[in-house]
């Protein structure tokens, strides 16, 4: 039987009012908080979409001081663009900023939650904090944070499918509680309280402002919610190639339109390389994506004369100086990888920090 829609409490305006003094007083010191942009809000949100606060903090200073605003933006080579967002992963949301910016740019700012959703990357979250924080639209978030806080708040016990089916499910509730006066404030308040006290872990319902409306706080077990379907795992085992030869190692770059790379250059595989694996790889590391694990064993490869000639013919490849490592668009664990490999410890350092 499904359950019914959470219905919105009777303390709306209490809760707000307690949620934002504490927001006044608690929230982090965000650059894009003391000084509000539609251009700052589209860059931070957009960076904040997949990745945690304090990683795109530093991304997001050096962003801003290179292109303060669309305009400037708008000029950029996307290889630039790339290159600035390397180790933030997920790369196509640095192709749609670009090309954001050359829609915007010189002309007046879309306004409303409505008109940003017509941006390519821009989805309902990511529409709604632009359009609340910097433009004042009394439309509610509902991003995983929010989700925390309300089901907890509501004590939702359905289990959800995946993020879609419980945004979907909160939406209604959230857009009941969203301030009318303060949007933008009250949304980055509710992200706020779910990333810093609210946490999936360990909440802290000591100190959270809310806690006297929290449903599964009464009912003691906060941490159980929200209640998610277990996710399908997999694991996938990649085989990659080390090559360096004069000062210069051999990357894959991917094309422009693959989806999840997105011209993004890594350490190509040995298939594209034509080899076959030799001995035990140099290096084995492990990273997610997504719902699939891949085990990487990264090869040394020796590298002969006719090695160089096929590889500088395939289109696919691409030798880069190691001095220039850092300013080409390699994907965070990529580049570490190399630099592990290049600068093993004990080693002085040579290349690039990554
Ligand atoms: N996550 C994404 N955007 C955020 C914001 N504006 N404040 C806090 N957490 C966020």
């Amino acid at each position: 039987m499904p359950t019914p829609e959470p219905k919105p409490f009777a303390a709306a305006a209490a809760f707000r009012k307690a949620l934002l003094a504490w927001y006044v007083r608690h929230q982090r010191p965000l650059p894009w908080r003391t000084e509000v942009s539609a251009y700052r809000t589209v860059v931070s949100e957009l960076m904040c979409q997949q990745t945690q606060v304090a990683t795109a903090l530093p991304y997001f200073e050096r962003w801003v001081a290179r292109w303060p605003g669309f305009t400037a933006l708008a000029k950029a080579h996307e290889a630039e663009v790339l290159a600035a967002w390397a180790g933030l992963g997920y790369y196509t949301r640095a192709r749609h900023l670009l090309a954001l910016a050359q829609q915007v740019a010189g002309r007046p700012e879309p306004r409303t939650a409505e008109a940003w959703r017509a941006f390519k990357g821009v989805g309902p979250y990511t529409a709604a904090a632009i359009a609340s924080i910097a433009f004042r639209e009394p439309v509610a978030v509902v991003d995983g944070n929010v989700i925390r806080v309300l089901a907890r708040v509501a004590g939702v016990r359905e289990r959800f499918k995946d993020g879609a089916a419980a945004a979907k499910r909160f939406t209604g509730l959230a857009a009941g509680l969203v301030d009318r006066r303060r949007p933008g404030d009250f949304n980055q308040a509710m992200m706020e309280l779910g990333a810093t006290v609210c946490r999936k872990a360990a909440p802290e319902c000591a100190r959270c402002p809310v806690a006297r409306w929290c449903q599964a706080r009464k009912e003691g077990d906060p941490a159980e919610l929200p209640r998610f379907a277990p996710k399908t795992r997999r694991t996938d085992e990649v085989s990659r190639g080390l090559v360096s030869h004069r000062g210069r190692v051999l990357l894959h770059r991917a094309p422009a339109e693959a989806r999840r790379l997105a011209g993004m250059a890594e350490l190509p595989t040995l298939a594209l390389l034509g080899v076959a694996a030799r001995g035990e790889p140099a290096l084995v590391r492990r990273r997610a994506i997504g719902s699939v694990t891949y085990v990487e064993s990264l090869h040394a490869l020796p590298v002969t004369a006719a090695d160089v000639r096929r590889w500088t013919r395939a289109a696919k490849l691409e030798w880069v100086p190691v001095a220039q490592l850092a300013a080409v668009a390699v994907t965070g664990p990529h580049l570490r990888w190399l630099n592990e490999w290049l600068n093993p410890p004990g080693r002085p350092a040579r290349g690039t920090p990554p």
